[in-house]
């Protein structure tokens, strides 16, 4: 492991190259992107570090959408990804003729998507959104008196819905991870750990979020167990964000928010399958042998980032 670490730093470092991570991948590869220059963040946090940074190379950790988005916003960068088949169910779930459809029935609705689409759909977008700024962007397009086409997070929808009051129409996706948590079963915890803070990201279920003490981005979750003044932190979001949360936060205890399957002996119910698919033997074979490059044809590319750079301006 040592050894492939080091060979992935010395890699990353002849081409000219930087690891953009997510905090639901492997804590080796966290670790990694942080010792040499590079980030672990969130899904807005990383496409702009990748846009900003001079590197000619961006090696991107994380689901595919992640990967096109850094290569709609830096077209003369290289992208290469570990594992070009990690991909996201809320992406799967919206298949951008479908989509083109449901925004050509509704032309009078201002149409924001989740980051988690592919670039084809962002295509047909008005706004892209982050779970970190869509609040901040519904609220204020809402305040405007426009009507919103959202998708396809259901969860993430309904929750920004009833923060805003905005009139918004519903794609029908989810996230397999984050639908998994239950409110029932999270009561049951609470009942057990009275002082526990209950820290949820919101692509999860209503049942889940009506709960929470903090509803957040990944980056929002972890920035309230380093400030938190509790001991104990039930978190409701992927597993991977365990690793940066105890190297930020070591004297703290974390809990993981039950799933349909039960949590004790089903350790990977909260574990994005597709980011599971990054680790350090294919960032390595990615590096050495060019495998793994994002490609988006030029015209989706060009449509795809208004939407992208929209949101960059609105959160500057
Ligand atoms: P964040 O933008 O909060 O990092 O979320 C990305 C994601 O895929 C959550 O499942
Ligand atoms: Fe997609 Fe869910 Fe995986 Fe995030 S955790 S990448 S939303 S499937």
């Amino acid at each position: 492991r040592q050894a492939l670490k080091a060979r992935a730093a010395e890699l990353l470092r002849q081409h000219n190259a930087v690891l953009v991570a997510h905090y639901y991948v492997d804590g080796d590869l966290q670790d990694l992107a942080l010792e040499t220059g590079g980030i672990v963040s969130d899904s807005l946090e990383m496409a702009r570090f990748g846009r900003d940074h001079a590197a000619q190379t961006l090696v991107v950790a994380g689901v595919r959408f992640m990967g096109e988005s850094a290569k709609i916003l830096s077209p003369e960068k290289r992208v290469l990804m570990p594992d070009l088949d990690a991909t996201c169910s809320l992406d799967l779930g919206c298949p951008a003729d479908e989509f083109a459809a449901f925004c050509n029935a509704h032309p009078d609705r201002q149409v924001v998507v989740y980051a988690n689409t592919s670039a084809a759909v962002k295509a047909r977008a008005d706004w892209m959104v982050t779970s970190s700024c869509a609040l901040e962007i519904v609220a204020d397009l809402h305040a405007k008196g426009q009507k919103i086409l959202w998708a396809p997070d259901r969860h993430l929808g309904r929750y920004i819905q009833e923060q805003t009051g905005a009139d918004m129409l519903m794609w029908n996706g989810a996230c397999i991870v984050h639908d998994e948590f239950k409110g029932l079963e999270l009561d049951l915890l609470l009942e057990q750990h009275p002082g526990a803070m209950v820290l949820v990201h919101p692509e999860s279920p209503k049942s889940v979020v009506d709960k929470a003490d903090v509803v957040g981005s990944t980056s929002a979750l972890i920035k309230a167990v380093v400030e938190g003044t509790a001991q104990e932190y039930i978190v409701a979001t992927d597993n991977g964000i365990l690793h940066r949360m105890r190297q930020l936060a070591p004297g703290k205890t974390l809990i993981e928010a039950p799933t349909a399957g039960n949590s004790a002996t089903c350790k990977s119910c909260a574990h994005c399958p597709w980011m599971a698919m990054n680790g350090l033997q294919n960032l390595v074979d990615c590096l050495e042998q060019g495998l793994g490059e994002i490609h988006i044809e030029e015209a989706i590319r060009v449509e795809a980032l208004g939407c992208i750079d929209r949101m960059l301006d609105f959160t500057a």
